[in-house]
């Protein structure tokens, strides 16, 4: 069973009919929010919002746990995170999407493993390409099938947030090689390797990182908004496609 974990902009699947809500536990707490079930294009989907469904909780205090654990227990494979990111390489304008190949984590303070409770011992998870490939592919030929242009690869780089980069941290990102910078991409994406998810990630530029183009001066949130509106239609076709001709 696919599941969809929706950030900013996407707190539901518009075309999902829902059948059921679960309150899951987990050992980790509680998720982000009830599962919602449903089908699209005749598939089971499960989604969850990431800030729970009134976009109440913030990048850094999302239970990354307890939502991955809890797609997991209900019999879920793959997992797509949809998140608004901040565009740095100069092809990342608003209101591009991107499939992100690539992760640089500067989080700090977040349960980012799973590799805790005592029963499950230390283990070092090898996350050399931190994004399924077979997921990655089924996303790019959906986005095609869907008529949707996407660009293939890029280095998402994760901050702590929730506050946004100044103009100096974004140059450092991108003399890391970062080409996007958003806030909740880790650790879900390294929860997801531990427990055995295959785990994508589809992105949508929101607006141009801290000094650059349009956030010279400053980053303007309503502007943001409004942009992420109009990326989130595109993600919900690419998500309808991989419902209709290869979901799992
Ligand atoms: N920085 C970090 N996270 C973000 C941004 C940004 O500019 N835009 C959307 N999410």
């Amino acid at each position: 069973m696919l599941a969809i974990i929706g950030g900013s902009g996407l707190t539901q699947l518009a075309n999902l009919t829902v059948s059921r809500r679960i309150a899951v536990r987990t050992p980790y707490g509680e998720p982000s929010g009830p599962l919602t079930i449903g089908e699209i294009a005749g598939r089971e989907i499960v989604f969850l919002a990431r800030h729970g469904y009134g976009h109440t909780i913030p990048p850094h205090q999302v239970n990354y746990r307890a939502n991955i654990w809890a797609l997991h227990e209900q019999g879920v494979k793959e997992v797509i995170g949809v998140a608004s990111v901040g565009g740095i390489r100069a092809d990342m304008q608003p209101g591009v999407l991107a499939l992100p190949d690539q992760i640089i984590d500067y989080t700090h303070d977040r349960a980012a493993t799973l590799y805790t409770l005592e029963d499950r011992g230390v283990q070092h998870v090898d996350f050399t390409w931190p994004y399924s490939r077979d997921l990655r592919t089924r996303c790019l030929q959906a986005a095609k099938q869907a008529g949707v242009p996407i660009i293939d690869g890029g280095v998402y780089a994760a901050t702590q947030g929730p506050r946004l980069e100044t103009a100096a941290e974004i140059n450092r990102l991108e003399r890391d090689g970062a080409a996007m910078v958003g806030m909740t991409g880790m650790p879900e994406a390294i929860l997801a390797r531990e427990i055995g998810l295959s785990y994508a990630a589809i992105t949508v530029v929101a607006n141009h990182a801290a000094g650059r183009g349009g956030s010279a001066e400053a980053i303007s949130m309503p502007h943001i908004a409004a942009i992420l509106d109009g990326g989130m239609v595109k993600v919900r076709s690419i998500i309808e496609q991989i419902a209709g001709t290869n979901g799992r």
